[in-house]
């Protein structure tokens, strides 16, 4: 048996319960994984919710991990035990001391990666690689805007940007953030609660808007965010930390002068190994290179995992959460 948070029914915090469960052995193709860190991420929220259907109830959430290989199924070649190793990605259930997951969806960590490390920036990270090297792959001189600069995903973009050259605009919801997100790159933080972004982009960029803004807070900010783009920029729209996004128009792209309108999401851009491995590898080099600082604001046992969501939910957290085991 293993400890493990479980969901019955899907709602608030309090649905997240500390359980005992029962781990099989690994199938073909797959390992059992023994966690020391997990990752807390806001789509996690998501499936609590409900808002993205999990499946079969009861489950466990997460979908983020590092730890060891205790086990190996038939056929698993790339890995053994007592191997240290990280994830991103499906399918659910990293919220557990124990878990099984396919081989080919887990990446060895080099010998310079901390396991703490990685259960704080394996999903983000990877995330904001693929924000910034291959949505719009961020040219030296671009302007950027970046939503909830403080946050998880945040404080990676503002400094995978800053060190592709760019400069960094941020938006932040208190002072203390501000101070944070410049500290990680963040050139120009914007207390959004105290000025108007729109105007105060248009200013810092000469009136002429950014080349791309990153919007994972959604129904706030998308509009704010399609107004500071400068001609021929791009919305990447990526997430809805305050709500569904409001729906666009074709005609509202070509009013703001042939706007581009993107909404990714990262496992499409990790679904094969070979890209999951060039994701990590790419990750792995920026953190090597100290150009990215995995700044891990919350730190809390697996069996107060509501309390971390309850952080997330409320713009409490900074950085990236993790759940130690
Ligand atoms: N598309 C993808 O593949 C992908 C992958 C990873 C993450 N994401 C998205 O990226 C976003 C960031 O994830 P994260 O885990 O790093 O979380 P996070 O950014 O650390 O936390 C959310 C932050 O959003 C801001 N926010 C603004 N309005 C909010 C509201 N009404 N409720 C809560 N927060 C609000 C808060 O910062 P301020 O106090 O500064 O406003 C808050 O701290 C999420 O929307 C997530 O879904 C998408």
């Amino acid at each position: 048996m293993t400890e493990a948070i479980r969901v019955h029914e899907v709602g608030g915090p309090e649905q997240l319960k500390h359980e005992s469960v029962r781990v099989p052995e690994p199938g073909p193709g797959e390992v059992r994984l023994r966690h020391t860190h997990i990752g807390v991420n806001y789509i996690d929220i998501y499936f609590r919710t409900g808002l993205y259907p999990a499946g079969n109830l009861p489950f466990t959430p997460g979908l983020e991990g590092a730890g060891e290989v205790v086990a190996t199924g038939e056929g698993v070649r790339t890995l053994k035990p007592g191997q240290r190793v990280a994830y991103a990605g499906g399918p659910l259930g990293a919220y557990a001391a124990e878990r099984i997951m396919p081989a080919d969806r887990v990446v060895p960590l080099p010998e310079g990666i901390r396991n703490e490390q990685a259960a704080g920036m394996m999903l983000k990270g990877m995330t904001a690689h693929m924000l910034l090297e291959r949505v719009h792959p961020v040219q030296p001189g671009e302007q950027v805007l970046i939503h909830a600069a403080a946050g998880g995903v945040g404080l990676m973009l503002c400094q995978w940007a800053k060190h592709l050259g760019a400069t960094v605009i941020g938006t932040v919801g208190s002072p203390e953030k501000a101070e944070l997100a410049k500290a990680h790159g963040c050139d120009h933080p914007v207390l959004y609660r105290d000025e108007d972004v729109v105007n105060r982009v248009k200013e810092l960029t000469g009136g002429e808007g950014v080349a791309v803004a990153y919007d994972s807070v959604g129904a706030d900010t998308l509009l704010a965010s399609l107004a500071c783009l400068a001609r021929r920029g791009m919305l990447v729209s990526f997430g809805q930390s305050s709500g569904k996004p409001p729906a666009i128009e074709v005609g509202q792209l070509a009013a703001g002068g042939s706007l581009f309108l993107t909404r990714p999401s990262l496992f499409d851009y990790i679904a094969t190994p070979e890209a999951l491995q060039s994701a990590a590898e790419a990750l792995f080099a920026v953190v090597s290179r100290g150009a990215l600082d995995v700044r891990i604001g919350q730190s809390l046992p697996l069996a107060d995992a509501a309390a971390a969501h309850r952080a997330l939910a409320s713009r409490q957290s900074t950085g990236s959460t993790i759940l130690t085991v």
